[in-house]
């Protein structure tokens, strides 16, 4: 029996995370730790919530006391960290959030880890989920490997670079038994729709402006989130300790191109002609330090651990569309409240 305490677990990639883990391994008691903030939503979760080796915590990962309650109560050998907050738009608007959880919040887990496993390390590990935002930026040429230094411009990548080292430097000066992975950007059902893809999906949807920041000639990495779940499930138990893995699809897209897909693909499920949402493409300011290109080279994954991407990203983007227009009611309800008034301030009273 192996009790793993899943951060984040009522995300978007956390909950794929935890639907995987309760169902594929009936022997390991699963516990979600999830402050459920505006982007953690019980309803993610529903298919697995009484199953008998799953627990759900409300509760913040900066909140000592409980970390360390739940470490002795449990009797947790594993962690799996991937509460954050992860938005880059929300965190140039407000970067003390981003420390606070992803950096001070990282630490407080990293700190009761280390206390509750007494020193004794053997049969643990500390899974820290992290994104290849921390790398920086890419020109036209090349990809992020596992030794590309460090570079990030956005709050968001610094305060997820800031952990990633927190976690590394415990590993070097105490011996915590850490792994981490850095992943490109996912996609998928469950994803808080203020991410371009289900944000689109969306506003196409509802014949609303699509908000291209720039020229749209921004490239990024594509992934499916069950691929990159699966991706965690092979690192966790068949990843060495110490050591960094980046997670990708070999999958770039230049923004412009990728709203196009998204287009033709709606248009085709609602019926409407070809290509017709196209008038909804809107240009707005770029946001600030806007990297330009992302791009993950995943072959140590690959080549060390056997793990491949497998879905192409057509079909993909077919069952994450699909999945949208059958989810309206969870569109609908995670959009209510808080959410209009962040859209409003984010895009409306901008244009
Ligand atoms: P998300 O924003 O959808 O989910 C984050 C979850 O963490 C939410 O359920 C939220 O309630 C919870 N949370 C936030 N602050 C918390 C706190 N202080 N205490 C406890 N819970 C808290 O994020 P996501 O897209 O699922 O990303 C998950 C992880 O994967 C993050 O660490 C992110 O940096 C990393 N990542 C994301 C992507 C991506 O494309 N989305 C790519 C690579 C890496
Ligand atoms: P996003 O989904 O926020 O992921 P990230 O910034 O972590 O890569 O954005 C993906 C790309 O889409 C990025 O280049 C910014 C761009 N984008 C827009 O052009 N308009 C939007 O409204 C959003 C949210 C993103």
């Amino acid at each position: 029996m192996e009790n793993i305490l899943i951060t984040g677990g009522a995300g978007f990639i956390g909950s794929h995370v935890v639907r995987r883990f309760v169902n594929e391994y009936p022997n390991y008691k699963i516990i979600n730790l999830d402050a459920l903030t505006y982007a953690g939503n019980l309803e993610n979760l529903k298919d697995v919530e009484d199953k008998s080796n799953y627990t759900f915590v409300k509760g913040n990962i900066c909140d000592t006391q409980l970390i360390e309650k739940l470490f002795s109560d449990y009797k947790i050998d594993s962690v799996i960290h991937l509460a954050a907050e992860s938005h880059v738009d929300r965190s140039i608007q407000d970067p003390l959030a981003f420390a606070k959880t992803n950096v001070l919040g990282t630490l407080t887990l990293l700190q009761a880890a280390k206390q509750a496993w007494k020193n004794d390390f053997s049969n643990k590990l500390f899974y820290h989920i992290s994104t290849d935002e921390v790398y920086g930026t890419l020109t036209n040429e090349g990809f992020f490997t596992e030794n590309t230094s460090y570079d990030p411009h956005s709050p968001y990548s610094a305060s997820k670079a800031s952990s990633d080292h927190f976690v590394r430097a415990f590993h070097d000066t105490y011996g915590l038994p850490i792994i981490i992975s850095n992943c490109s950007n996912n996609y998928g059902s469950y994803q808080f729709p203020e991410k371009l893809i289900p944000l689109f999906i969306n506003n196409i949807v509802n014949n609303k402006p699509l908000p291209i920041y720039g020229k749209g000639e921004n490239v990024r990495d594509w992934l499916f989130v069950e691929d990159h779940a699966r991706a965690i499930d092979v690192i966790f138990h068949k990843g060495k300790i110490g050591e960094t893995y980046n997670v990708g699809g070999f999958n770039e897209w230049k923004n412009i191109d990728l709203v196009k897909v998204l287009i033709a693909t709606v248009d085709e499920f609602l019926g409407r002609q070809k290509g017709s949402s196209e008038k909804l493409i809107t240009f707005v300011e770029d946001r600030k330090g806007h990297d330009y290109r992302y791009a993950i080279d995943s072959s140590k994954l690959k080549n060390e651990l056997g793990w491949e991407p497998s879905l192409q990203f057509e079909e993909g983007i077919r069952k994450t569309v699909k999945w949208y227009l059958e989810n309206k009611g969870w569109v609908d309800h995670v959009t209510s409240g808080e959410y209009q008034k962040y859209y409003k301030e984010m895009y409306e009273d901008r244009t």
